[in-house]
């Protein structure tokens, strides 16, 4: 694993956004799964910016929604879906051909699971996963628990996670989650994680432990032969950082 401390959130963000964009050089078609939450948001913004400058770059870049708070309406301000429609897909002109994603609110959530894994199946390998490390060291939401699963699942949501910003903004409390699954995130043909603020300290410290445990999902990145760590210094803190390869 690489791993990077950067001076900022911003300086973190600029490298983000710098490391999709040499993805995308090298293929043109990248399929990029997306995270949401606050520590993407700026590398986001910084993406909409290039193509403010070259919109032919993103031409047939494509998107994979890595989860989704199930139960909302689509059109909820907190989904996933509305965070990734108005940050990402509509300031890179992405269309629904180039965007594979979750509702929020289907009527058989394992039969999503099931139609979501086929569609991944067709368009993957992922070729860029970025992801967020959530509080309690979920990725996407695959949660700490005794074993992991593989494919896209329901998941059940702990306490920490439902206290998220975005079930905060939401107009109501979602009752699942649909996400990725480990499998579909380890298959990913580079992987970049980014940590970032004061609060993902401890669980910054725990990650970066080497020690490989479904109690912290994020652990199994250890497993991968490419993948980027980037942290700023509010999450990474003073101690000090391994420099494992
Ligand atoms: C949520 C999202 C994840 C995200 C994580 C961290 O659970 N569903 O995709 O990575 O939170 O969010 P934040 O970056 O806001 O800390």
């Amino acid at each position: 694993m690489e791993i990077n401390i950067l001076e900022s959130h911003e300086d973190l963000s600029q490298q983000a956004a710098a490391i999709i964009l040499r993805q995308l050089d090298a293929k043109k078609d990248m399929l990029l799964c997306a995270a949401t939450g606050n520590t993407p948001s700026r590398t986001y913004e910084l993406l909409a910016q290039e193509y403010g400058q070259q919109p032919k770059r993103f031409t047939d870049m494509q998107v994979v929604k890595l989860d989704e708070w199930g139960g909302l309406p689509m059109t909820d301000a907190g989904t996933c879906e509305h965070y990734l429609r108005t940050r990402l897909l509509a300031p890179l002109s992405i269309n629904d051909s180039r965007y594979i994603s979750f509702r929020s609110d289907p009527a058989d959530p394992q039969e999503e699971c099931r139609r979501m894994q086929g569609q991944l199946s067709e368009a993957g390998p992922i070729d860029c996963c970025l992801l967020g490390l959530g509080l309690n060291g979920h990725i996407g939401f695959n949660e700490p628990a005794s074993f992991l699963q593989p494919g896209c699942h329901i998941a059940r949501l702990s306490t920490t996670t439902l206290l998220h910003t975005m079930v905060a903004a939401a107009n109501r409390q979602p009752t699942y989650g649909l996400t990725l699954g480990m499998a579909d995130i380890l298959q990913a043909r580079m992987i970049l994680i980014l940590i970032s603020g004061s609060s993902k300290k401890d669980i910054a410290r725990e990650f970066l432990s080497r020690r490989v445990t479904p109690e912290l999902p994020a652990s199994f990145l250890w497993l991968h032969a490419n993948v980027i760590c980037l942290l700023d210094h509010q999450a990474a803190d003073s101690w000090d950082i391994p420099n494992n390869k």
